[in-house]
């Protein structure tokens, strides 16, 4: 599996960084065949695989089940794994312990951690204790009801300027990369601009050093609403809603199976079985 180093050497070379999130084995394989940079275990999970209503109800024991299979599925690409809802945010003692957990268990290039300034302290503890760090800022799903709804941060000057002190800072504390969600393109420019670590995009402008894009979004596979920043390469809801129709209405016409799909048996066997 690919270094941390790989990451700030695509940013020093100007090279765009393409993440895509996965949650099981053939996502993962199948990303993998496509030449992703990185791959995300997110905690989207809940929503997209799960289908919670939002990322809270996320174990460790979730992300582990599903963070394995990632890895077995594409063993040779940079793998990010998101630490849970209240995971990192307890006694450092357990979130050491948190951590410890699923980096030995899943045996990621990365875990991620949501928040700014009030997470640089677990930051740095963790890198110190050599797990590398993704940070993640502007919009955290996990504080979703603090932040009251899914939308757009860093609109004011206040908020901007909250932002750019919270990448420095999760850079200053060792970040090996930043996720910037949902943030108006020219501040997440800036940041890009301020920052030596790759920044990765959702929802947030051309000008990050990568971008990331939920797997089943951009396939639209099971989700019904697009979120404006998606854009979507392909229908599978359509396409798998059709085939699997097509299989229920040929067993029911009795065209599936045909010959082709069957096992014959020799004939004098067949002739014993009937005495
Ligand atoms: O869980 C997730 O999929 C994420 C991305 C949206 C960055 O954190
Ligand atoms: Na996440």
């Amino acid at each position: 599996m690919k270094t941390t180093k790989m990451l700030s050497q695509k940013k020093q070379n100007g090279e765009n960084l393409a993440m895509i999130t996965a949650y099981d084995y053939p996502s993962a394989k199948l990303c993998e065949q496509a030449g992703a940079d990185l791959l995300l275990v997110g905690d989207s999970l809940g929503m997209v695989v799960l289908g919670y209503s939002s990322t809270i109800p996320v174990t460790i024991d979730d992300m582990i089940h599903h963070g394995k299979a990632v890895r077995r599925g594409a063993p040779n690409t940079f793998t990010v794994v998101d630490m849970p809802f209240m995971s990192f945010n307890v006694s450092m003692e357990q979130t050491l312990m948190n951590a410890k957990k699923m980096f030995q268990e899943i045996e990621p290039a990365a875990l991620k951690i949501e928040g700014g300034q009030e997470v640089t302290e677990v930051v740095s503890s963790l890198t110190e204790a050599g797990i590398p760090i993704v940070g993640h800022i502007g919009l955290t799903p996990q504080t979703v009801n603090v932040l009251g709804g899914y939308r757009v941060q860093g609109k004011s000057e206040k908020e901007a300027n909250k932002l750019i002190e919270d990448a420095k800072e999760v850079q200053g504390a060792g970040a090996v990369a930043l996720v910037l969600e949902c943030v108006p393109a020219p501040l997440a420019e800036i940041i890009t601009e301020e920052l030596d670590i790759p920044t990765i995009g959702i929802g947030a402008g051309a000008s990050c050093d990568g971008q990331v894009l939920v797997y089943h979004d951009l396939l639209q596979y099971g989700v019904e609403r697009l979120p404006k920043f998606v854009k979507s390469y392909t229908d599978l809801n359509e396409l798998t809603t059709h085939a699997l129709a097509s299989y229920v209405q040929d067993v029911k016409d009795n065209q599936f199976p045909q010959e082709e799909h069957t096992y014959s048996i020799n004939e004098d066997t067949l002739k014993g079985l009937y005495g």
